[in-house]
């Protein structure tokens, strides 16, 4: 039975109350949390999005068919609740906001009842991700997940707010669109009306933003949906929100200066953290050789070294080999870890082929000064001793070697950095470390497609000092691009556009596009150049990520109201879905989904 409203009006959220307010009569509505039967007494916590509050539920003051429905009251029923507030007559509940109060009931209504749910609604449950996701709506009432979205949304305001007083404009980009140049592989939407033809969803707003830069609108900023159907990990969804911005007569500095003084400001603001300013900076270069990474988690140390120099003569082929293919030999040191166990160690090594090692060499000193190591054999002490001397080695360590190319070493230790500080518990939430890693290469190598690609997208400058090289060693070429890091998270990532004719042909001619490809794809927007164009940069940052950096989660699903699962389908509206085959035929669209399989 439903009764109706009608004649209630709610006064408070739960926790708007406090002992300010005893005396006062209010109207409270929301779900029953608990509910407790002493016999003449009833009590119920009540639940809404601000938190819990005691109702006490006595026939003296609730009359007796109130108390009829307070005892046919289950969980997650929706009540409203009429009464007085007063002084706690039990114990003191110290982590309740509202734990000295409870309202003394004088009338009730049930608006709602409830089947009971198929999982706890509460905090720290250790319900199976599956159900949860089924039953989303049932799980976004618990409390922490209705923290992370409070906490979203007052970070999307002030990021709206910040950015206005900044003199930015919120201008929104078309969804249904063009393919964008960011890499991924295109959500596509059949056109009806052109049949054969298809929009793509944006992957980012990269190429209308430039646009408006052209038309003169300054400094543009949007929350906005992207689009990239890429394999999902904790920090990647189908479609996920950029906070994405561009300004006009604006270098490296202009961006880096207005986004530290917003990050500042959101964090302080919402989680009370003080970032010191200006945020620490690297160069590309330098984040690969000390950390392995150009995302590079600077709560610890653990860095590596070259040991190259020290054992390019030694008589350990899997070394000197690599060395002689062009590739480096490089260490970690994971300190005090000497003693790790013989199976953790095979372990790591496993990692390591997970990250394309042939293998992974490690050295133990013991903590009487002798070594324990898969490769003392190859050479002699005086080697080895040379070895541990570079790596700082103390009795007591374990020394981690992978020698491969380059690119291979920085991503195996790189990894392996940052497995084994997890395991050994030392990658604190807490503690907030921001980092701008500058001076990306502007292309990469691939061998899939036997050319250059570029490393953040084709309209990225390069850096004055390198035009020259991009004729002679493309792969040489710095660009002015630039990423956020937090904590080994990329949060975000923008750079300088070109802007010049004759350097985005150079580019084009680099990456292999002939004028007409060019053209074909991008014509809009490299005429729009020619009608007048300001120097302009940007950057974008991953909302989800930010949000779930702040939030203390380990995923981004944990701070998005309703996401998806590793293959990109919803659990709950078993989304993406077969349609009916008339939709098809107005579309044109014949499936053969045998070819599929
Ligand atoms: P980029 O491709 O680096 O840059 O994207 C910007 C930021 O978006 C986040 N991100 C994602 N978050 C969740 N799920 C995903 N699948 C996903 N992919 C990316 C990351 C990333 O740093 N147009 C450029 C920006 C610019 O140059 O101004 C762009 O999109 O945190
Ligand atoms: P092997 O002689 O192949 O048994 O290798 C001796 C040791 O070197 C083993 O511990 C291997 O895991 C390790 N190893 C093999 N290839 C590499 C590599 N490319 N880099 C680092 N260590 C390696």
């Amino acid at each position: 039975m439903a009764e109706s409203m009608k004649g209630l009006h709610r006064s408070h959220r739960c926790t708007e109350i406090s002992n300010k307010n005893i005396g006062e009569e209010v109207t409270v509505m929301g779900w029953v949390s608990k509910r407790r039967n002493l016999g003449s007494l009833i009590f119920v916590d009540l639940r809404d999005r601000s938190g819990l509050l005691q109702i006490l539920f006595d026939e003296n003051y609730v009359g007796s068919e109130g108390f009829e429905k307070a005892e046919a009251l289950r969980n997650e029923f929706v009540i409203a609740v009429k009464g007085e507030v007063t002084k706690r007559g039990g114990a003191i509940n110290e982590n309740l906001a509202t734990g000295d109060i409870e309202i003394r009931a004088t009338e009730i209504r049930i608006l709602s009842e409830a089947l009971t749910p198929p999982f706890p609604i509460e905090e720290n449950i250790s319900t199976k991700d599956e159900l949860r996701l089924k039953y989303r709506y049932l799980d976004l009432r618990r409390p922490d997940l209705q923290k992370n979205l409070i906490m979203r949304s007052k970070a999307a305001t002030l990021v709206r707010t910040f950015l206005d007083e900044e003199g930015f404009l919120e201008i929104e980009t078309p969804m249904l669109t063009k393919s964008t140049p960011e890499g991924a592989r295109d959500y596509l939407v059949p056109s009806r009306v052109h049949p054969g033809t298809f929009y793509a969803l944006p992957q980012s707003p990269q190429l209308f933003k430039q646009l408006l830069m052209c038309s003169g609108y300054d400094r543009y900023f949007q929350i906005v949906k992207c689009f990239r159907d890429e394999d999902l990990r904790a920090d990647r969804q189908p479609e996920f929100t950029q906070i994405d911005m561009e300004l006009s007569f604006a270098d490296v500095e202009d961006v880096i200066d207005v986004n530290e003084r917003l990050l500042a400001k959101i964090f302080k603001e919402i989680i009370g953290i003080d970032i010191k300013l200006p945020i620490q900076r690297m160069t590309w270069q330098e984040a690969m050789d000390r950390f392995g990474s150009d995302k590079p988690d600077t709560r610890f140390g653990m860095e590596l070294k070259d040991v190259s120099e020290v054992v390019k003569n030694c008589g350990f082929a899997v070394f000197t080999g690599a060395l002689e293919n062009g590739g480096s030999v490089r260490g970690i040191n994971a300190k005090g870890q000497g003693a790790m166990p013989r199976k953790k160690i095979d372990a790591l090594v496993e990692f390591a082929k997970g990250y394309g090692a042939k293998g992974l060499a490690y050295l133990a000193i013991n903590e009487d000064g002798t070594y324990k190591s898969s490769f003392a054999k190859f050479m002699s002490e005086e080697e080895l001793n040379a070895l541990v001397e570079a790596m700082e080695g103390k009795p007591g360590d374990l020394l981690l070697f992978a020698a491969d190319k380059n690119n291979i070493v920085y991503s195996v230790l790189g990894a392996l950095r940052i497995e084994i500080a997890g395991q050994l518990g030392i990658l604190d939430k807490n503690t907030y470390n921001f980092l701008w890693v500058t001076e990306f290469p502007l292309l990469e190598y691939s061998e899939e497609q036997g050319r250059y690609v570029a490393m953040h997208h084709p309209f990225t400058m390069p850096m004055e000092e390198d035009l020259p090289l991009l004729d002679t060693d493309p792969g040489k070429v710095r660009a002015k691009a630039y990423d956020i890091i937090l904590n080994g998270n990329e949060i975000g990532g923008g750079s300088v556009r070109i802007y010049q004719s004759d350097v985005q042909e150079k580019m084009f001619e680099v990456l292999g596009f002939s004028k007409e490809e060019a053209y074909d794809r991008f014509g809009f927007l490299l005429n729009a150049f020619k009608y007048g164009v300001p120097p302009h940069a940007g950057l974008a940052y991953g909302f989800d990520r930010l949000i779930m950096l702040m939030a203390k989660e380990d995923s981004i699903r944990d701070v998005i109201a309703f996401p998806k699962i590793k293959d990109a389908s919803c659990l709950m509206t078993d989304a993406p879905d077969v349609v009916e085959d008339k939709q098809l035929d107005e579309l044109c669209i014949k499936l053969d989904l045998e070819e599929q399989e």
